[in-house]
């Protein structure tokens, strides 16, 4: 089975969950049609903690990001779902400035955390990826054993005072992801001697380790088998409760199972953005129904 008819297939499927769950879909005619730059459904929240606003980014002649303003409240799980190349990583990569380090990428617009600026001169990038912290759509542990791998970001950050502390960091972060006793043993073998999955767990207790405000998570179960992947699923529902968090993911199903809201980009644009359930039972515009019906992908 090709890539898109897998993806075809797995949303049409959770729609059809979704469906069952509440309401009818309203009939396709009664669906916007789409017009460039407008957004459906609600940007905005009470009280938001990541705002976005009229954010761009450009790569030389790519207008990757197009005038993207969208709100996250504190402790939400917002989905970004969309084609490849709609722009869902360079739009999650300006909330903790890593395109900063994509040398021709260029931002504009605005990114507040918590009311403040994150591109504001006087802020420091590292500190901020300290609050927000990242995980990857291929596990990404560092040539470091188990141990110091979590260990890293709280002795760089002086979180600790001495070993026993940071012991305690390490050994509490492993266990909230799941991973201690499958590892206890071994702390001092290299991170990439685990399996994918124990890797990407490795790399969530790497960025929980540092006490982080918001996870985003750029695909992260991409590279990883169906259990594994229900295993990460799981403890992001566990994260929601203390993080914000941002997925990106191809996944209708993973979408409608860990997410809150749901945005949907095209082409660079924010299209949609609604309740989960909203925008898997009767989605509001007619391009989010095609794409999570697998017609546009
Ligand atoms: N470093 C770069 N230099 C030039 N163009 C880039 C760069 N990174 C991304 N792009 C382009 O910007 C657009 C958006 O890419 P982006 O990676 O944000 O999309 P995406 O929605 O995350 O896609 P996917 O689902 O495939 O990961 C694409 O046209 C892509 O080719
Ligand atoms: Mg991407």
């Amino acid at each position: 089975m090709s890539e898109t008819s897998k993806i075809a297939g797995s949303a049409r499927s959770a729609e059809a969950t979704a469906r069952r769950g509440d309401g009818v879909a309203a009939p396709a005619a009664q669906r916007r049609l789409y017009t460039a730059g407008e957004v459906v459904g609600d940007p905005t929240c009470p009280d938001p903690y990541i705002v976005t606003d009229r954010l761009h980014v450009h790569y030389g002649s790519i207008h990757a990001v197009n005038n993207v303003s969208l709100q996250i409240a504190r402790n939400d799980v917002i989905a970004l779902i969309g084609p490849s190349g709609c722009g869902k990583t360079s739009f999650i990569r300006c909330i903790n400035r890593m395109n900063d380090t994509v040398e021709n990428a260029r931002v504009a617009g605005r990114v507040l955390l918590d009311g403040r600026d994150v591109y504001a001169a006087d802020l420091d990038p590292v500190a901020l990826r300290a609050r927000v912290g990242m995980v990857f759509q291929k596990p990404n542990p560092f040539p470091k054993s188990i141990y110091d791998n979590v260990a890293y970001g709280p002795r760089i950050h002086g979180l600790s005072r001495d070993r026993a502390e940071l012991d305690e960091i390490v050994y509490r972060s492993l266990e909230r992801v799941g991973l201690l006793k499958e590892v206890q043993k071994r702390m001092h073998e290299p991170g990439t001697s685990l399996s994918g999955g124990q890797q990407q767990r490795l790399c969530i207790a790497r960025t929980i380790a540092v006490d982080p405000e918001v996870i985003l998570m750029d695909e992260p179960c991409s590279a990883l088998d169906p259990i594994a992947t229900a295993r990460i699923e799981d403890l992001i529902d566990e994260l929601a409760m203390n993080y914000t968090i941002v997925i990106v993911t191809h996944s209708m199903q993973q979408a409608a199972r860990v997410s809150r809201r749901v945005a949907f980009f095209h082409l660079g644009g924010l299209v949609e953005v609604n309740e989960t359930n909203r925008v898997f039972t009767n989605p509001e515009h007619k391009l989010t129904e095609d794409y999570i019906t697998g017609r546009i992908g």
